[in-house]
């Protein structure tokens, strides 16, 4: 099993980053491969004046071609999702999460905010036609801690994010293609 996972942040350090690194970390302790991306490892120029060919995008897209899932992370800008994770969005195909289980992670500065996932990146994810995307987890500033290397998590925020996490491995366990050993031939039936 192998998953995408995506910092939206264009900030280092990062508490939407943190949030995935944690995440990250729980995933590869159930033995499931992670590819780890940030919007650093796109050219800023090929993101910004829309290169559709950009090498760099060509190469997340067909890894995502090859995942299970998406571990998408995001600050809350503007009452939305980053920008500048948009502008990569919006270089992938029409049909880039296709099959896919997607689990979005997002971090703002005030908790009048948290349903900026709901109601602005979901349809985003839609749009790109993921299979399932889960009810992500949003945690305000203050329940995250950065030190360094060191994150720490209230309470609150480690358990509904260890429940978002559990929720995504089940989910990408149930979306492994089960074979039809008989075919249904719902189409060729003939009626009496
Ligand atoms: C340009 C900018 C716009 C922001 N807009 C909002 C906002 O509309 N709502 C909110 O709750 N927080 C907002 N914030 C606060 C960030 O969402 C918050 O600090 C978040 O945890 C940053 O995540 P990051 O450290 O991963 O970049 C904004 C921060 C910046 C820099």
């Amino acid at each position: 099993m192998r998953i995408i996972s995506l910092a939206g942040s264009p900030r280092i350090p990062s508490r939407s980053s943190a949030l995935l690194t944690l995440s990250q970390r729980w995933l590869q302790q159930q033995n499931i491969e992670v590819i780890s991306y940030t919007l650093h490892d796109f050219p800023a120029e090929d993101l910004l004046l829309g290169n559709f060919n950009s090498p760099s995008v060509k190469t997340f897209t067909a890894k995502l071609a090859t995942a299970d899932g998406l571990l998408i992370a995001t600050p809350v800008y503007k009452a939305s999702f980053s920008g500048a994770l948009k502008t990569l969005i919006d270089l992938l195909p029409e049909r880039a999460l296709e099959h896919k289980v997607v689990l979005p992670l997002a971090t703002g500065g005030s908790i009048g905010h948290m349903l900026a996932v709901d109601y602005a990146l979901k349809p985003v994810l839609a749009a790109l036609k993921a299979q399932e995307v889960l009810q992500g987890v949003f945690a305000d500033d203050s329940q995250i801690i950065l030190e360094g290397e060191q994150t720490t998590l209230s309470d609150g925020v480690a358990i509904r994010l260890e429940e978002a996490l559990e929720a995504f491995y089940l989910a990408l366990n149930r979306r492994k293609p089960s074979v039809l050993k008989t075919p249904l031939n719902l189409l060729t039936r003939q009626t009496a």
